[in-house]
């Protein structure tokens, strides 16, 4: 709990006023599992999550306009320029997922565009947070919530599950207890935390009758403001920091989909 989870109730019940009853009769899962179809539910996902939190990224308290510089289009062109940087990124044209249905293929997809999407929304603090006249406000859009919004519609639209998690550090676990890990992703991030883990690299299973897959998540500079040293002093949003440090993993991106 905490004022942001309060903030993102506040923000649902005024996204649900204007959604109306049309597209929230929308909003329910499909269980089709091709690559093609999940990706372009991930993109929809987030360039819908952008819309709704433009008044919060692009204006002023006072409503006026701030800057165009983080419309949802130009918003989404930086995450996917972020995600093409990226390992799983690196090769990927979206015609490539056509027809796919290999979760081994798509799971490490789908988890890189969401870091990429976190990646982006942390760089890009400075200019959802600064106001006209230079002053600085808090606008509650950061990493974590932009992750929980996006996965939120896609979970549901989707009828996947997808999580970012996290072990936590020292005595300090996670933030937000939504994000606890399970037993599997629980022995996954411990693998990701020994010294000859190949750094990057995912853990995939099948169980059952679900593909499994996660992605470790770093710490970089971006994050330091809320998650770095030192530890215990109170992290902008609240929450102590967890005295994190560049480089070291901070959680992993879990995703499962069905096989059968
Ligand atoms: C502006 C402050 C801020 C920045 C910058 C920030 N975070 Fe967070 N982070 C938070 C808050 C606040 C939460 C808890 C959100 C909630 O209540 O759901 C959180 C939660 C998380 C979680 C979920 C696990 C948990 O503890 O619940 C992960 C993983 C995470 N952050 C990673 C990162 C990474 C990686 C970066 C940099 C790319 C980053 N954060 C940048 C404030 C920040």
């Amino acid at each position: 709990m905490g004022c942001i989870r309060t903030k993102l109730i506040v923000y649902s019940i005024i996204s649900l006023l204007f959604l109306g009853t049309n597209s929230l009769s929308q909003v329910q899962g499909e269980t089709r599992r091709d690559g093609m179809y999940l990706f372009s539910q991930f993109k929809d996902a987030i360039i819908y999550v952008l819309n709704r939190q433009q008044k919060i990224i692009n204006t002023n308290p006072d409503g006026s306009v701030k800057n165009k510089q983080l419309e949802s289009e130009v918003y989404f062109k930086r995450i996917y320029k972020q995600f093409k940087k990226m390992e799983a990124g690196r090769n990927f044209r979206p015609k490539s997922l056509e027809g796919v249905r290999d979760p081994e293929i798509i799971a490490p997809v789908l988890v890189t565009l969401l870091q990429a999407g976190r990646i982006v929304t942390a760089e890009s603090q400075g200019i959802i947070n600064a106001e006209k006249d230079g002053t600085n406000i808090k606008k509650k859009f950061i990493p974590a919530v932009f992750g929980h919004l996006v996965l939120t519609r896609f979970n549901k639209k989707t009828n996947s599950s997808m999580k970012q998690t996290t072990l936590g550090k020292g005595k300090h676990k996670q933030r937000n207890d939504d994000n606890r890990p399970d037993l599997w992703e629980t022995e996954a991030l411990k693998k990701f935390s020994q010294s000859d883990w190949k750094r990057n690299s995912g853990y995939g299973e099948f169980l059952a009758d679900s593909y499994h897959f996660i992605q470790p998540i770093y710490i970089s500079k971006d994050c330091l403001s809320c998650h770095g040293l030192p530890v215990g002093e109170d992290a902008p949003y609240g929450y102590p920091k967890e005295g994190y440090q560049e480089g070291e993993i901070r959680g992993g991106i879990s995703v499962s989909l069905p096989v059968k």
